[in-house]
């Protein structure tokens, strides 16, 4: 039986990685200090369901943790690694800027020391489109630059494609890097806009709209960024096997390691994303109109042609869809 590792595994997505992992005939080694960012009973609720199934092992540990990781590696030699911990949240990181440095730099950095001494088949991490941070050029594509981060998560996050690199190529571990777009559905991160929105309109209370609602987002529903992550976890890069008849192929030229979006393909207005929650909830959203955020940007777009490329698979969950399946979560999970 292959052993993975997954980090984040209370976490939105990597609850999800997890049990389609165990449903595949993984063991899974779930790594999660369950912080207190967000409620944590929702965490506990997220572990809980995965602590049924007798092949998975949860390690409630701090990843930053000195030699935490590397002693986990020792005991349980992984196959695959899908890295999802991490301190989360654009806004946060303006208040907070430390624990960002701690979970997802120093946290990083454990992780990749464990992979150099006991090397994985695959490491795959996550990092987010807030890497693209000021590019204007839609829509992104992983070999176009990515050099002006608009907030220290995102900082954070680039960094780790930087640091993951370097031990690819220094030490021949096969990294593939995901850049989610807006990550959305059932179980979803309190602190993200469609949580929100929702509790917001069920309590009927008005939802606060950024940038006088100007604001685009390319959302990704969790099934289908599931179904990426499980492909791509078969599909290391490889330096000497570079995809043909393509241009938008961003493997290293010296490394086993490559940058892929996971998103849907589409720039959704928040008008549309608002109207979709009201036709969900069958309530009128009372908007309170606000200026942009500071570190935020106005739109996201995912090329997702490499992942396409990759994997043949390409996200299809419309708008409307996900955010119904959401709401019917959220109204049984909370009684509302
Ligand atoms: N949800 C999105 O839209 C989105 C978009 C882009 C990137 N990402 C990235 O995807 C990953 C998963 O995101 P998510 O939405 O599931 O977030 P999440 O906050 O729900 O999950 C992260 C998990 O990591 C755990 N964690 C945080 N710091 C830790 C530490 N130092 N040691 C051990 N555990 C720690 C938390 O307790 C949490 O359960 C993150 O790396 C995030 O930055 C998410």
């Amino acid at each position: 039986m292959p052993t993975a590792l997954v980090t984040g595994s209370a976490g939105f997505i990597g609850s999800f990685v997890s049990e389609r992992l165990l449903q595949d005939g993984f063991r899974v080694i779930g790594v999660d200090a369950m912080t207190d960012y967000y409620e944590v009973t929702l965490k506990e609720r997220r572990h809980d369901r995965l602590k049924a199934y007798p092949e998975f092992v949860p390690v409630e540990r701090y990843i930053e943790e000195p030699g935490m990781l590397l002693e986990l590696f020792a005991k349980e030699t992984p196959d695959v690694v899908v890295h999802l911990a991490a301190q989360a949240g654009v806004r946060y990181s303006i208040e907070n800027p430390r624990s960002y440095l701690e979970s997802n730099i120093v946290g990083t950095f454990e992780l990749l020391e464990a992979g150099r001494a006991h090397p994985p088949k695959h490491m795959l991490l996550a990092s987010t489109s807030s890497a693209f941070g000021a590019n204007t050029k839609m829509p992104y594509r992983e070999i176009d630059k990515a050099d002006h981060q608009m907030s220290f998560y995102a900082a954070t996050k680039k960094s780790t494609e930087n640091m993951a690199h370097s031990y690819a190529h220094l030490f021949g571990l096969p990294i593939t890097m995901f850049r989610f777009f807006t990550v959305y559905g059932p179980w979803g991160r309190p602190d993200m806009a469609l949580f929100k929105f929702t509790k917001a309109i069920l309590e009927g209370k008005p939802i606060d709209v950024y940038n006088f609602g100007d604001m685009k987002r390319d959302f990704t529903f969790i099934t289908d960024l599931v179904e990426a992550i499980r492909l791509l976890i078969d599909t290391p890069p490889n330096p000497d096997a570079p995809l043909e008849d393509t241009d938008v192929d961003s493997l290293s030229p010296v490394a086993p390691w490559r940058v892929v979006n996971i998103g849907n393909s589409q720039a959704v207005q928040l008008t549309e994303f608002i109207e979709a929650i009201e036709a969900a909830t069958g309530l009128k959203a009372e908007r309170n109109l606000m200026p942009m955020q500071a570190g935020d940007v106005p739109a996201t777009w995912a090329d997702a042609s490499l992942l396409k490329n990759l994997t043949g698979y390409s996200p299809r969950t419309t708008v409307q869809e996900g955010v119904a399946q959401f709401v019917s979560w959220y109204r049984s999970y909370y009684g509302a």
